[in-house]
């Protein structure tokens, strides 16, 4: 089992690190016993940072946004060094970070209002046949064989090609933008690495933004939501570069290792619980109330705030610039909510789940998300309806600030 760089945890209360091996194997069980011990476990292994783990307590946080801001949401810190350093780019331009998930209002009321006619249910059922399109040719490339990693030769594929259409930005740049996203996101650790990958995908972003607004200026029709963002600055000032930017690399960001995340998760249960595959096979129309299900049991995000003035919250005393990781997945599993939250129960009647977080800040691209896991799950479940979890010791799962498997070994019985 691998250990973070920062040594193991031997006690999860006041020195938990969710880079630690046995959270990103099975944090299940941490979970658990620090909702019966704490319920909000301190540490101080990367910043002051505060983990709680009841449905009660994310969700209060979640909604005090005057005391809990959204303006450091990353949940590992970037570690600065004087040898990074942005050259060529105008600092003024990163100005805003990612809104809306990296502001409060009002900046957060008005980014998030300009996206989400993008992620309308009728905007999705727009991509709805690309999507399945995609998830088709990637299965026909693999369907003759015996084995595939379902990972990284199915699951990372698809959500990486539905947003790049979107954004008009071309599909051969996808592993790429994986790589960045993995570099930003799961291997921070290595601040090189991940201040090289935000560098990258911000000087790529200003490149297209650039390019955009030549071919607009000239009058060409360009109807991608990165083209939509700079036509709508003539209609509201506030819409500056930095805004246009910002809001670009969220959308490139959020919308990757997120859902990807998901659709392996979703494989991996079925590919260990063969009655569970029947039973979606045999019962499509239950699929609306698994994907809910495989969301709330394995959810993949946990986002940060930080606090904005010395507050004591459920007897803890948290100091202004201190750090509270929103433990989504573990109010998931909190027992007080949902009953026998360690079943995976594919016709879950109640599910109120925040996988999707809660409050203002709820995924603005939850109903695309959700198409996509239906579609990868039922697309990939059509077409090669016999599958297992090869060895499960090989599954290789990433965690920190999105949980998922890396390596899925899966097996087709012919
Ligand atoms: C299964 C897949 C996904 C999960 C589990 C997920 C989860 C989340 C969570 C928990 C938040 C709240 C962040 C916070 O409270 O700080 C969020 C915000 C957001 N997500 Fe997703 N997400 C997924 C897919 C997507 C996709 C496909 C997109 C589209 C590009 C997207 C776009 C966004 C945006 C724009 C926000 C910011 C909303 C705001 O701040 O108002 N997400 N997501």
């Amino acid at each position: 089992m691998t250990t973070s760089k920062l040594g193991p945890v031997n006690n999860w209360e006041d020195d938990f690190d969710i880079l630690d091996g046995a959270y990103l194997n099975n944090p299940f069980e941490i979970w658990d016993h620090l909702r019966n011990s704490c319920p909000i476990a301190h540490s101080n292994r990367r910043g002051s940072n505060w983990l709680p783990t009841t449905y009660e307590d994310v969700t209060k946080i979640a909604h005090d946004v005057a005391t809990f801001s959204s303006t450091q949401v990353l949940v590992i810190p970037f570690i600065e060094s004087q040898s990074f350093s942005y050259e060529n780019i105008n600092p003024e331009v990163l100005g805003y970070g990612a809104p809306p998930i990296t502001a409060d209002p009002p900046l957060h009321t008005w980014t998030r209002r300009l996206i989400l006619p993008w992620f309308s249910h009728k905007k999705v059922s727009e991509y709805e046949p690309l999507t399945q399109a995609i998830c088709k040719k990637l299965i026909d490339k693999f369907s003759k064989r015996t084995t595939i990693d379902g990972a990284t030769e199915y699951a990372q594929q698809i959500p990486v090609r539905v947003i790049s259409h979107i954004l008009g930005v071309p599909e051969d740049m996808t592993d790429i933008f994986t790589t960045w996203v993995r570099d930003f996101l799961e291997f921070a650790d290595n601040s090189l690495n991940r201040f090289n990958s935000i560098r990258e995908i911000v000087l790529y972003l200003i490149g297209v933004i650039e390019e955009r607004k030549i071919l607009l200026s000239k009058g060409q029709h360009l109807d991608d939501m990165i083209s939509f963002l700079i036509q709508e600055q003539k209609n509201n000032p506030e819409i500056n570069d930095a805004i246009v930017l910002g809001m670009s690399i969220l959308l490139l960001i959020a919308g990757i290792d997120t859902t990807w995340s998901a659709i392996g998760s979703a494989l991996w249960h079925l590919g260990k619980n063969p009655h569970d595959l029947l039973m979606l096979k045999q019962q499509p129309e239950i699929m609306d109330t698994a994907v809910e299900e495989i969301l709330r049991a394995y959810s993949p995000v946990t986002m940060a705030r930080v606090v904005t003035k010395d507050t004591e919250f459920n007897g803890c005393p948290m100091k202004q610039g201190e750090k509270v990781l929103m433990n989504f997945p573990a109010a998931n599993r909190d027992p007080k909510v949902f009953e026998n939250p360690e079943t995976v129960d594919l016709k879950r009647k109640i599910n109120r789940h925040v996988a999707f977080g809660s409050g203002i800040h709820r995924c603005g691209g939850a109903n695309l998300a959700r198409m996509e896991l239906k579609m990868a799950i039922s697309t990939f479940i059509d077409n090669l309806p016999n599958f297992m979890v090869d060895n499960d010791d090989d599954v290789v799962w990433a965690g920190g600030q999105v949980r998922g498997p890396r390596k899925l070994p899966l097996k087709f019985i012919k």
